[in-house]
C-alpha cells in the first residue's frame, strides 16, 4: 500500500440549471434526422442549449456554489480550482473568473482540457496536490458549451452534444476514499474526433508572417470513437479496480462519461454490471463533455440513489484521445 500526507474524500456536489432545451423533434427541422434515429442509436431525446445569459463562467460558478455548499464549506476555505473545459470563455484560462465569481479569495486557480476526460484528469490532478498535503479543500469542475462549436449542419455530430457543468469537492481526509485510479492518452488517434485551429497567412513586415485564425466546428469519426471506447473503457476500469484492490462485484455504482446509451451498456455488459447500476442520464442531456459525469453523479447523489459509502467506478473518454478512470468511495 501506498503512503500518503493524507487521504482524499470526494464529500460535496453540484451541477448548473438550463432552462432551454433542444429535442431530437426541434432538430429534426434543422437537419436530415428523427428522433427514432437519434434515441435508437445514442439514447439522447433532449439537450440543454446555454441561454444569451450564460456563460462558461456563470454556469461553472452556480455548479461550484452548489457543491460547496453541499460540503459544508464556505467559499473562502477553497485552496484550489480546477477547471476542465474545453470551451473556454476565455482561451487564457476561466476558472480564474470562476473564482471571483464564488468568493473564493484565496484558492488558486486553472483551467485543464482534457476534452471528455477532463473531469477524471481533474479529479486525479487535485487529489495528489491533497496527497502530498499541500492543499485541503479543491473544487474540481467539469464545464463545457459544446453548442458554441457545434457545427448544427453535420447530422452526425450536432444531435450528440449539449451544454452543461458539474462540480464536486474534493477534502483531505484522515481515510483514503480514492481507491485506485488510471490515466491514459494516445495521440496516434487524435484525428479521430478534433475541434482544430485553422489559420490564414498575414505578411507583417519584411519576411516574417504570422498565422492568425480561429478554431473550426467540432469533427468526429463516429465508428471508430465507438471501437475505441468499448474496448478501453472497460479495461482502463479494470487496471484502476486493480489499484484498489477491488473487483467489478464491489462497483455499487457505473458512473461513465455520458456519450451514448449503447457505450455505457456495451461497457457495463463486458464488466457484468448490472444496468440498474449504471447511471444514465443521456436521455436529458445528451454528451455534456467534461460536464457529464459531474452533472449525473450530482444527480444521483440529489436524489439518493448513491448513499455514503457506495463504491463509485467512473470513466471519461474522448478527444486527444484519452481516458482514464477512478475509483472513489462517495461521502
Ligand atoms: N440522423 C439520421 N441519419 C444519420 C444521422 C442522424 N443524426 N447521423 C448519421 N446518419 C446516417 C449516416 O449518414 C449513415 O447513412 P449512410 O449509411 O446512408 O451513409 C448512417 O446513418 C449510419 O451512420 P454511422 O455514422 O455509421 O452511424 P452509427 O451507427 O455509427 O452511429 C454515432 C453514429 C451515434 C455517432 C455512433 O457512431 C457513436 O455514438 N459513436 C461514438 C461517438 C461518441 O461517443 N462520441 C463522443 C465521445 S468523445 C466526446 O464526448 C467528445
Amino acid at each position: 500500500m501506498q503512503q500518503f500526507d493524507s487521504g482524499v474524500s470526494v464529500t460535496g456536489s453540484g451541477s448548473a440549471k438550463l432552462e432551454t432545451t433542444l429535442s431530437n423533434d426541434d432538430l429534426s427541422k434543422i437537419v436530415e434526422t428523427s428522433d427514432e434515429w437519434i434515441a435508437t442509436r445514442t439514447g439522447i431525446r433532449q439537450r440543454h442549449i446555454a441561454g444569451p445569459q450564460d456563460s462558461l463562467r456563470s454556469l461553472a460558478a452556480e455548479a461550484a456554489k452548489n457543491a460547496i455548499a453541499m460540503a459544508n464549506l464556505a467559499p473562502v476555505d477553497i485552496d484550489l480550482i480546477i477547471l476542465a473545459t474545453s470551451t473556454p470563455d476565455d482561451l487564457f484560462g476561466t476558472a480564474s473568473q470562476v473564482q471571483v465569481e464564488i468568493g473564493a479569495f484565496r484558492a488558486a486557480a486553472f483551467d485543464l482540457t482534457a476534452a471528455c476526460s477532463g473531469f477524471i484528469f481533474a479529479l486525479v490532478t487535485a487529489a495528489q496536490y491533497i496527497r502530498t498535503g499541500v492543499y485541503k479543500n479543491i473544487v474540481v469542475i467539469g464545464a463545457d458549451l459544446l453548442s458554441r462549436w457545434t457545427d448544427w449542419g453535420d447530422r452526425r455530430t450536432c444531435v450528440l452534444f449539449g451544454d452543461g457543468a458539474g462540480a464536486v469537492v474534493v477534502q483531505a481526509d484522515q481515510r483514503d476514499r480514492l481507491l485506485g485510479f488510471e490515466l491514459c492518452s494516445d495521440g496516434t488517434l487524435n484525428h479521430c474526433l478534433n475541434l482544430t485551429y485553422h489559420s490564414e497567412s498575414q505578411p507583417l513586415t519584411g519576411d516574417i508572417t504570422v498565422h492568425s485564425g480561429r478554431f473550426a466546428p467540432i469533427t468526429m469519426n463516429g465508428r471508430e470513437v465507438y471501437r475505441f471506447a468499448v474496448s478501453k473503457v472497460p479495461e482502463v476500469i479494470e487496471k484502476a479496480l486493480f489499484h484498489a484492490g477491488l473487483s467489478t462485484s464491489d462497483i455499487r455504482w457505473l458512473l461513465l462519461h455520458q456519450a451514448n446509451q449503447r457505450i455505457l451498456e456495451a461497457v457495463a455488459q463486458r464488466l457484468q454490471v448490472p444496468l440498474e447500476r449504471v447511471i444514465s442520464n443521456m436521455a436529458r442531456h445528451g454528451n455534456t463533455s467534461a460536464a457529464s459525469i459531474p452533472i449525473a453523479l450530482d444527480e444521483a447523489v440529489r436524489d439518493s440513489r448513491i448513499q455514503p459509502g457506495d463504491i463509485v467506478a467512473s470513466s471519461g473518454f474522448g478527444a486527444g484521445l484519452t481516458w482514464g478512470a477512478a475509483i472513489f468511495e462517495w461521502g
